[in-house]
């Protein structure tokens, strides 16, 4: 479906990578020597003293969270497909080459690991990292890549096929909904987004012997349920310690085995998601944690294994990349403000490749990650001319293939 959108409705050149990721690309006006090139069929920008151009690359994920939105993620794909297309409606000719990429599995839903097509274009999906994710089948990431017809010969090969050029990409702008109530509540058409909050994700497994629920009198429990429990709320209770809002941290996950009322709980896995505008608080809400894992079991006599499964830096947001998406908007007539990510995105990853920044729209309520998730259709209308309008000026070139001035086509947007 992407594909086809890709190549029907914006006239893009598309490739896979070994990972999954899809591309689909717009040459550049300048010629050169297709560094950008969707697998030798485009040719990358140059500048004109043979130095060739990277791309602008605009995207986001179409994968999901159990009882997801339909907005998180696939705004930004298709999304960033319309702007393309809508460029090209308005006659651009762009000097860079533009290109799209929908990321493979953004969301940790199968394997526990977020971002992790963003990370191997950036070389941030360690080897040994990869070769441990297993899902809840125990199907490997490689294997379950191998199923779906991505055919890497080894661990090895699929992250080097993955990685990014050096040079390939000179800019990246991902569009999303916002995820939270501000813009809405402002009454805002679109956020231009400054930074991007760490986020941090904790395996945490406790295990007892079990018992019988009657039989097993009170002093002779070791409950890893309880145990369980009892880190949920120090979770909470970590977080809120720390003063500040923009520390959050939630239990999402919390399975206790044999699952049956008649039963002390002999197993409780819980995955717990912490995060901060503040690298290094996050941090010590983390370190702070784990001694409470740590602490309990041994206070309950159960077993524990704790297990960060990523704790990633916040990025920042590139100067001119901010600039050329309020400039979008102010052109536009669209009211905006400048805000933080709390939501983490493709572009954590893609900022260690390139000038990164983000476009938000407004969304119902600021819901997200739940099935009523929305964004109207003005609000997707004006974040996705923002986003034409910002490639546009990342990727130099010209507007009005056939007569009239820039001003004029660029209104066609
Ligand atoms: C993205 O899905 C996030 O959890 O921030
Ligand atoms: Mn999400
Ligand atoms: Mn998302």
């Amino acid at each position: 479906m992407v594909r086809r959108l890709m190549r029907d409705e914006a006239g893009l050149v598309v490739r896979e990578d070994s990972v999954g990721n899809i591309y689909g690309t717009w040459p550049g006006s300048g010629g050169g020597g297709g560094t950008w090139g969707g697998g030798g069929g485009g040719d990358g920008g140059s500048a004109g003293d043979g130095q060739r151009l990277g791309a602008v690359l605009t995207g986001s994920h179409c994968d999901a969270i159990p009882l997801a939105g339909a907005y998180d993620g696939t705004l930004g794909v298709v999304g960033a497909i319309e702007a393309l297309a809508a460029l090209r409606r308005a006659g651009f000719r762009p000097l860079r080459p533009l290109a799209v990429v929908m990321f493979t599995s953004e969301e940790p839903t199968r394997f526990g690991l977020s971002c992790s097509g963003s990370r191997a274009m950036a070389g941030a999906l360690d080897l040994k990292v990869l070769t441990a994710l297993r899902d809840a089948n125990g199907t490997g990431y490689l294997e379950a890549a191998r199923g779906a017809g991505y055919g890497a010969a080894s661990a090895e090969a699929m992250l080097a096929g993955a990685r990014v050029e050096e040079g390939a990409v000179d800019y990246f702008l991902e569009l999303h909904i916002e995820q939270g109530p501000e813009l809405e509540r402002e009454g805002l058409d679109v956020g231009v987004v400054t930074a991007i909050a760490a986020p941090a994700a904790l395996e945490v497994a406790f295990r007892g012997p079990g018992g019988h629920a009657g039989a097993l009198l009170m002093p002779g429990r070791h409950d890893a349920g309880l145990a369980g429990a009892e880190l949920a709320l120090s979770v909470e209770r970590r977080v809120l310690s720390t003063g500040s809002p923009d520390t959050v941290g939630t239990t999402g996950r919390f399975e206790v085995s044999p699952g049956a009322v008649n039963s002390v709980p002999r197993a409780a896995t819980l995955g717990i998601d912490i995060r901060d505008t503040d690298g290094a608080r996050r941090d010590a809400v983390v370190a702070a944690v784990l001694d409470d894992a740590r602490e309990l079991a041994a206070r309950r006599g159960v077993g524990v294994d704790a297990r960060v499964a990523n704790q990633d830096p916040p990025a920042a947001c590139a100067d001119d990349v901010q600039a050329a998406v309020q400039a979008s908007a102010d052109a536009l007539g669209y009211s905006s403000k400048r805000m933080v990510s709390r939501a983490y995105h493709d572009a954590l990853f893609m900022a260690r490749v390139a000038p990164t920044g983000m476009v938000f729209v407004p969304c119902r309520e600021g819901w997200s990650h739940r099935p009523d998730e929305s964004a109207s259709e003005g609000a997707i209308g004006k974040g996705v001319r923002v986003l034409a309008l910002a490639m546009a000026e990342l990727a130099g070139g010209k507007f009005g293939a056939a007569t009239t001035g820039d001003e004029a086509s660029k209104d066609e947007l």
